[in-house]
């Protein structure tokens, strides 16, 4: 008997588990029901009974993971790809041949079309635009009176995602279109993500006529972009211009489809949560006047008094860490989706071919686990010396790996300078009537926030 036949055998792998079944079922709905009364609280509580665990949607099993590291693991990991409910539900918004939906080689393709147009290089060419649409703000607001924030908020996400990727003068008119449009859209899909009544979503009903409305109006308002662009003659060099160029994998000019559905793809994630996040900046602002006196501070100190512009946002650097945490504490994507292509395995359990993954951003970045003083709004946590404890993925509103959001230096510059540019003129009080209770969507966002611009 040789040395090597004594020694004990090294011990398994554990074979992967089926993970726990999230407890507060109603019967016929699933967990459904729950998530489309308080999906927040309930997927906040659901790390309470594993980092991976089912939850029943109607007739079909969904995996929520539910810790940071899992949810690195799953955007990194090519088992899983865009599809579920999320994706499938967006389909109808954005089209099945935009980036946002697509996957594998047409999706490398339609990211290396439209990279460069939000590679760090190029935003200080954005510059003049963002600097213009900010101050224009500040002019725009009067002093004392109330301001709709949720129009306010879209209708600069609008114009400086059109003035910046398509070069157009997509003024008042086409941002108050694709507003209402979005904002109806934009509901609609997320009843139809998590409640998935299929026939009932065709029945002639208010509703769903109302839905069927806004929808048709999207699409009438990009196909007139396009138009638009065409009949100019123009070729400036813009991410419209490089998709109207594009080629497919065979060096054929794309379809009409294609390019239809790109520039969906861009423009309304650009615009719904870029209006997202300055719609919470603007009710942290009001709700802790001492760190909007802070904004403030930084931005005199830096300008001595001229008007913030877009070379000073490197050098703002408690501005930005406002805005990182208030994107912490209210991610405008506040939900994920992937599927997975094979059977594979997470956090040691065991997915099936086929299977739905869904993750909250929201959850992960509001976990006491991951955050000490979870709920308290406290930029500082993103000094240096301190956003280093801060667990891997566990403040990722902009997603990881090849799906991340290709605009996140694009968005942080305009939400820092508009922050900036906003706070050195006014501080903001909520006015009777304003709601900032989170009103869950596609994208998070409040209720109906009215503030009122003061004189410092
Ligand atoms: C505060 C602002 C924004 C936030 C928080 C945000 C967040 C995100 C997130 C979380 C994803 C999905 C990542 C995933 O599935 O893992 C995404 C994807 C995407 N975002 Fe953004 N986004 C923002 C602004 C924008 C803007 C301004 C644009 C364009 C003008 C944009 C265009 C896109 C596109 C095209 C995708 C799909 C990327 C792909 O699948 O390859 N986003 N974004």
């Amino acid at each position: 008997m040789t040395i090597e036949s004594v020694k004990p055998a090294a011990p398994e792998a554990p074979a992967p588990s089926e993970p726990p079944l999230a407890g507060g079922r109603v019967p016929g709905l699933g967990h459904g029901w729950r998530l489309v009364r308080d999906p927040l609280a309930f997927m906040s509580r659901l790390r309470d009974h594993g980092d991976v665990v089912r939850l029943r949607l109607g007739p079909k099993t969904v995996y929520a993971v539910t810790s940071p590291a899992l949810t690195g693991a799953l955007a990194l990991d090519p088992a899983f790809e865009i599809a579920g409910p999320l994706w499938e539900s967006l389909e109808g918004l954005l089209g099945k041949e935009g980036v946002a939906t697509a996957n594998g080689p047409r999706h490398r393709r339609q990211r290396r079309t439209i990279q460069p147009a939000f590679r760090l290089d190029a935003i200080p060419g954005y510059g003049p635009v963002m600097e213009e649409e900010a101050h224009a703000l500040t002019e725009r607001w009067r002093p004392g009176e109330t301001v709709d924030c949720t129009f306010e908020s879209f209708r600069f996400a609008v114009r400086v995602a059109a003035r910046c990727l398509l070069r157009g003068d997509y003024m008042d008119e086409r941002a108050e279109r694709l507003c209402t449009a979005l904002t109806t859209v934009f509901l609609g899909m997320y009843r139809r993500m998590v409640l998935p009544l299929g026939p009932l979503y065709r029945l002639p009903l208010p509703a769903n006529l109302k839905f069927n409305r806004a929808l048709a109006d999207l699409h009438l308002l990009v196909d007139e972009i396009i138009a638009e662009r065409r009949a100019s003659g123009r070729k400036p060099d813009d991410l419209l211009t490089a998709l109207l160029e594009a080629e497919d994998g065979n060096g054929d000019p794309i379809g009409e489809q294609e390019i239809h559905d790109q520039v969906i793809a861009i423009l309304t994630p650009g615009s719904e949560t870029v209006a997202s996040a300055v719609m919470w900046l603007l009710q942290a602002l009001a709700e802790q006047p001492e760190h909007a006196e802070k904004v403030r501070d930084e931005v005199e100190s830096l300008t001595g008094g001229r008007p913030v512009g877009f070379d000073d946002v490197r050098r703002l650097g408690h501005t930005n860490n406002v805005v990182v945490e208030s994107m912490r504490l209210h991610p405008a994507v506040w939900i994920l989706t992937r599927r997975a292509v094979t059977a594979t395995t997470l956090g040691g359990h065991h997915i099936p071919a086929g299977a739905d993954i869904v993750y909250s951003p929201y959850a992960i970045q509001r976990d006491v686990r991951s955050y000490d003083r979870n709920l308290e709004f406290d930029p500082d946590r993103w000094l240096p010396e301190r956003a280093k404890d801060v667990p891997k993925y566990a403040m990722s509103p902009f997603g990881v790996g090849n799906r991340k959001c290709p605009s996140d230096h694009f968005s942080m510059a305009q939400l820092t300078l508009v922050t900036a540019a906003l706070t050195a003129k006014y501080r903001f009080e909520q006015v009777s009537g304003s709601n900032d209770t989170p009103r869950v969507g596609i994208t998070l966002r409040p209720h109906r926030l009215l503030v009122r611009p003061m004189p410092w």
